[in-house]
């Protein structure tokens, strides 16, 4: 009784960096010539994590009474390429939410007596689940009763030992309760889960939302995954704009990272705009040849930006302008101002 009046009140009711070049010619260079969140802030073993980093295979587990996470599922799925799993009761056909949310509440009732006995949860249909594969899962689940569903927690009960060391993403959809107490339930179920350092709760309202409210969270979740993908940069020049992809190594990064940036560069050859004075990894490689659109690092500290072919030299690639039609003519012959952005 007490549990249903709980659960009865608390329900019903970048700033633009402009540097300097130094006007100094490159040494050894030819004189003639990309719902709202909470704070978890703790893993499963009381570890305070960092946003995600993984590289691998993810898998989407959800389960769904009224659909409502079913959606948030499959809005999530628009925005990464994942594995999906669903979690269905053994027995269908049951209305968690009739008399007042009877049989739901005495799931969670049980599983609350005695959350270490296999008894106290519900079964669930058989999946084909091999944790081997995947490095991230992320959990989709409704809030009873202010816990997680039952039917997830039979599936975690069964399987939560297996994600030892795995990123553990969870998205919880509720009517109104917050989602501190599934937060619990997860990592008492995945006691060496790698939790991400948000849950995202998702209220029933907001389920429309889905897409940009589950995109949003895993952009935030995982950085660096969603730099490398999208490192594009608006490279503006004599009012032309150009795009440039950049590399995903040490040395794009870290530019990507001091973006935006206007550059005063000078001319160089007929063929190059150089600027000093950004500092960035070097990883040099000898080019016999470099093309118009290459962007490329010069002695650590220089970035060049090539409008007509070169070569004979050592340079690290920062990145490339793939479509170089207007280049020449946009950088023009002297010195020019080159903003770098973001795209
Ligand atoms: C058995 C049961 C208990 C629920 N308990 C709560 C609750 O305590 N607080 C709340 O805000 N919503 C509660 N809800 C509402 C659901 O959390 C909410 O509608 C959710 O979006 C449903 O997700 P689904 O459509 O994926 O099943 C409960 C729903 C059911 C079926």
């Amino acid at each position: 009784m007490k549990l249903l009046q709980l659960f009865l009140t608390g329900w019903a009711a970048l700033a633009s960096v402009t540097a300097s070049c130094s006007a100094e010619q490159k040494p050894g260079t030819p004189d003639t010539g990309k719902p709202e969140v909470t704070d978890t802030e703790e893993t499963g073993d009381g570890t305070p994590q960092t946003p995600g980093t993984t590289g691998g295979k993810t898998l989407v587990v959800w389960y769904s009474f009224t659909h409502n996470s079913e959606k948030i599922a499959s809005a999530l799925l628009t925005h990464i390429s994942a594995d999906v799993l669903e979690v269905e009761p053994a027995e269908e056909g049951l209305d968690y939410a009739a008399n007042n949310y009877a049989i739901g509440s005495s799931l969670i009732a049980a599983i609350r007596n005695n959350p270490s006995s296999a008894s106290s949860y519900p079964t669930i249909k058989a999946v084909d689940f091999q944790p081997d594969n995947y490095d991230t899962v992320i959990i989709v689940t409704p809030l009873w009763w202010s816990q997680m569903a039952a039917p997830m927690q039979s599936f975690l009960f069964k399987y939560g030992a297996a994600m030892a060391g795995k990123t553990i993403g969870l998205i919880v959809t509720s009517a109104s309760s917050g989602i501190s107490d599934v937060e619990k339930d997860a990592k008492r179920l995945i006691p060496q889960g790698k939790f991400l350092p948000e849950s995202l709760w998702i209220r029933s309202s907001q389920v429309g939302n889905a897409t940009q409210l589950t995109a949003a969270w895993y952009d935030k979740m995982f950085p660096t995954q969603n730099e490398t993908t999208a490192m594009k940069v608006k490279i503006t020049a004599g009012g032309k704009s150009f795009t440039a992809e950049l590399e995903d190594s040490e040395t794009g990064k870290s530019f990507w990272g001091k973006l935006p940036l206007t550059l005063e560069m000078s001319e160089l050859n007929g063929n190059e705009k150089y600027c000093y004075g950004v500092s960035l990894p070097r990883k040099d490689a000898y080019y016999d040849t470099v093309a118009a659109g290459d962007l490329m690092l010069y002695s650590g500290d220089c970035v060049v930006l090539f409008y007509g072919t070169a070569g004979g030299y050592s340079y690290t690639r920062i990145g490339k302008i793939a479509d170089v039609s207007g280049l020449a003519a946009a950088l023009g012959t002297g010195s020019v101002s080159v903003k770098f952005e973001k795209q």
